[in-house]
């Protein structure tokens, strides 16, 4: 099959390879679409190496067509369209895929766009409501509403019923938050992210944030948080060691969380899986949920998707069709 590797000077380039065999409880799944994720950059660059193990190929979910079965897997058939989250290898034609990581395409909804959705869905969705036990009548600050998993977060935090605060790069990225549900979208180019935030929640703060930043966010982000918030950290994009002011979190009894999807193991995986299936992913049926993405390139082009994710350019995913 072809696939995309990266060479030892970080160059990703198409390869040819061996087709994968699925193992016993595994699933092969002809790839549709790969979605492109940050950690995909972070990956190529040799700062986020694939657990033990995992397929050293880079792409973390993907939409196809189920074309084989391993042993002992029940609930799939050949033949059927899924989306799947991957501890890796989704840059390719084809993908070994533990069968608790798949997910049905929900009707009506294109194939090749569903590969936007297992790694954000999961990730959001484990976060927002798992972690950070969002609830109805709760206010959220979504750091990034413009990103891959940010644009779903949103949408997912408007269908909770929580109040959704959001940051993006620009107005025009703002607006287009606002588009997808946010009430309130705060340019974090052009404004002070903490007053914004101290106003629309006449001080207060607010219970949860989804936070991409890391330490360079880390003092903003305890700042804004009301009595009982939860600041859960799903990214470093600013940077790994900060400054925590625990004197903050004891008067407000709040708290700091930090998770990543891929490291998990098998059966939690599949345990958020199951819990997105069931609660998240009649969204997409009654529309409250959709997939957001930016544009389709051909597999061939991933170092051109990685160039425009640098870019900043990119509002919600980039696919990338083999
Ligand atoms: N822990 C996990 O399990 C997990 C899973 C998936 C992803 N992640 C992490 O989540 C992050 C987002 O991933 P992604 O694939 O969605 O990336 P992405 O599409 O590139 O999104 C990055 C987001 O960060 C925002 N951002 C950048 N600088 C910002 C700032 N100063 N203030 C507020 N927002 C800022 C961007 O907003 P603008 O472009 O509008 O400025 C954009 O919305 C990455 O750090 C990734 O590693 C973690």
């Amino acid at each position: 099959m072809r696939v995309i590797t990266v060479t030892d000077s970080n160059d990703l380039v198409l390869d040819t390879v061996p087709d994968p065999e699925p193992a016993e409880g595994e699933v092969l799944v002809r790839v549709a679409a790969a979605g492109v994720n940050r950690a995909d950059l972070l990956q190529r660059a040799g700062h986020y190496p694939p657990p033990p193990g995992a397929s050293d190929v880079i792409g973390l979910e993907v939409s196809g067509t189920v074309v084989a079965l391993g042993a002992a897997v029940t609930g799939w058939q050949i033949g059927q369209e899924v989306c799947a989250l991957l501890t890796g290898g989704g840059y390719a034609e084809l993908v070994a895929v533990p069968a608790g990581q798949l997910l049905p395409v929900p009707a009506g909804l294109d194939l090749i766009d569903a590969a936007a959705l297992p790694e954000a869905v999961c990730t959001a969705w484990a976060n927002l409501v798992g972690t950070g036990g969002l609830r109805t009548g709760e206010t959220v600050l979504i750091q990034g509403g413009s990103g891959g998993v940010g644009s779903i977060a949103v949408q997912l935090a408007v269908a909770v019923g929580a109040r959704v605060l959001t940051t993006a790069g620009g107005a025009e990225r703002a607006a287009r938050c606002r588009e997808l549900g946010a009430d309130v979208a705060i340019d974090h180019r052009s404004d002070d992210v903490v007053a914004a935030v101290e106003e629309a929640t006449k001080g207060r703060g607010v219970d949860v944030i989804l936070d991409v930043l890391g330490a360079g966010g880390l003092e903003d982000n305890v700042r804004m948080l009301a009595t009982g918030g939860r600041l859960v950290v799903i990214g470093t994009q600013k940077g790994r060691k900060g400054e925590l002011d625990l004197g903050r979190l004891l008067t407000r009894r709040a708290s700091v969380h930090a998770a990543t999807l891929r490291a998990r193991p098998l059966e939690e995986k599949a345990a958020i899986v199951a819990d997105v299936l069931e609660r998240a992913w009649p969204m997409l049926d009654d529309g409250r949920l959709r997939a957001v993405v930016h544009d389709r390139l051909p597999l061939a082009e991933a170092a051109r998707a990685h160039e425009l994710m640098d870019s900043g350019e990119v509002f919600g995913k980039l696919l990338l069709v083999p």
